[in-house]
């Protein structure tokens, strides 16, 4: 019994060991490439092109904008947050360049891609309408079985939101066609592709900051849908977009369901803390290890997305090949469809950056007495299964559902069947009580 305790100890440190030399390799890395792609597009998209977050400190922040728009950002992009004892130390070695310049006011969506953004005619189609930009949201209208059903209650909406590196896809592919009868006659059904994420328009001029990817939900659900009442269901990033439409649209919310939401209460620096918890800094198990490099290091993640996003065409076909299979599964496919500007911004932006106001969120859901299930998997092993436990704990009345043996992809994508089950429970329990009170 000491000996396996002795064991783990010593494989505990060993790991902590190498981890530690790993990421100084890679703190020096990522200075390198910093320096690497300020040639090329200084070569290639000519002197105005944008600069990175390495110079970027919080003066700058503090000093150079009062823009309302400004708190949308998280700290966590500042290079002097994401510490790199490189940077410090060679801050003056860097080629130089001036700090990035104020901020734009929200995406002017500006049609062209970047050298280092794959260009394909499926990824570049948006650019071809760039006047009126709408997300793309998969529709499910209810089925009328007969002319009986007119004067039944009008069908509710849901819409339902996908977490990081993820699309529409992973509800309308899965959840869609297991619904049940009843649920198919009385609901309408959205699915959105987040803002710079699937199909919808990635733009290079846009921060995808919390207020991006709301109203841009906005202006391609809610209003031209005209939805006056509408229950939601997110997964991991997206509860935390979820959350902010639902305080937004409190008289309008009737039930919210949060899969795996990266809830970390905090009482300061809520941004960095949650970096930390959900992209930690090891080399094991691989899956944080590719979040952390995706996370932490700016022009790493370039690189990374510069080989598989830039390339996905060729990539999809090697992988044809080698599993011999004509179609590939869509949830490989979504991993490459994005830049890496709009996962780099809504990782920061989105999940450490919303983390300061969850809290908010929570409160005003409270006092709106809206209906809260969260369903998590025990088995997750990219959101800590406490953060189910900080929901219970922030809103009591919340119902909260851990599923055993299921990760956090398994928990929705395998058991469809239960977890429409789960759905269709919270929606007809608003159902009754909203009948109730009309009585
Ligand atoms: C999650 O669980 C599913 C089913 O049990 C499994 O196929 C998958 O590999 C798991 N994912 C990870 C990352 O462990
Ligand atoms: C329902 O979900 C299961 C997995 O639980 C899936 O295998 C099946 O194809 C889905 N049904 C339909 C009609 O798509």
């Amino acid at each position: 019994m000491e000996w396996r305790k002795w064991t783990e100890k010593a494989s505990e440190i060993t790991l902590s060991i190498i981890s530690w030399v790993v990421f100084l390799c890679l703190d020096f890395l990522d200075i390198v490439l910093c320096n690497v792609y300020k040639v090329l597009d200084d070569f290639l998209e000519g002197k105005a092109s944008r600069t990175c977050y390495c110079v970027k400190t919080e003066e700058v922040d503090a000093n150079g904008v009062d823009d309302d728009r400004e708190s949308e950002h998280s700290g966590t992009l500042c290079g002097s947050r994401r510490n790199n004892i490189f940077r410090t130390l060679m801050g003056s070695l860097r080629i130089s360049s001036a700090p990035r310049r104020g901020w734009k006011n929200g995406c002017t969506f500006c049609g062209k891609h970047r050298w280092s953004d794959c260009g394909c005619d499926s990824c570049i189609e948006w650019t071809q309408n760039s006047e009126d930009l709408r997300l793309h949201v998969v529709v499910k209208e209810p089925l009328r079985v007969s002319s009986h059903d007119c004067g039944k209650k009008d069908a509710q909406n849901v819409i339902f939101i996908h977490g990081f590196l993820a699309s529409s896809s992973y509800w309308a592919e899965t959840i869609f066609p297991n619904l049940s009868d009843s649920m198919k006659q009385n609901y309408r059904l959205f699915a959105v592709d987040l803002l710079g994420f699937g199909r919808s328009p990635k733009p290079s001029d846009c921060f995808y900051t919390l207020r991006d990817h709301l109203e841009m939900i906005e202006k391609s659900v809610i209003g031209p849908y005209k939805l006056d009442s509408f229950h939601i269901v997110a997964h991991s990033m997206g509860c935390v977009i979820a959350l902010a439409l639902a305080a937004e649209h409190i008289k309008l919310i009737k039930s919210i369901t949060l899969i795996a939401p990266p809830y970390i209460p905090s009482n300061k620096d809520a941004s960095l803390m949650a970096l930390q918890r959900l992209a930690a800094r090891k080399v094991w198990p691989p899956l944080s290890f590719g979040s952390a490099i995706m996370s932490w290091y700016e022009h790493l993640g370039r690189s990374v997305c510069f080989i598989f996003c830039r390339n996905h065409k060729t990539w999809e076909a090697i992988l044809k090949l080698i599993m011999r299979k004509r179609e590939l599964h869509f949830t490989v496919m979504d991993l490459t469809r994005h830049t890496h500007h709009s996962g780099w911004h809504s990782m920061h932006n989105v999940i450490c950056g919303g983390a300061k106001s969850m809290d908010r969120y929570f409160d005003t859901l409270r006092e709106g007495m809206v209906k809260i299930k969260v369903i998590q998997g025990d088995r997750d092993q990219v959101v800590p299964l406490e953060c189910s436990a900080n929901v219970k704990m922030k809103v009591p009345e919340a119902d909260v559902n851990i599923v055993p043996n299921a990760n956090h992809s398994s928990v929705v994508l395998g058991r469809e069947k239960e977890l429409v089950r789960d759905l269709e429970s919270v929606w007809s329990a608003v159902a009754i009580s909203e009948d109730k009170k009309m009585e």
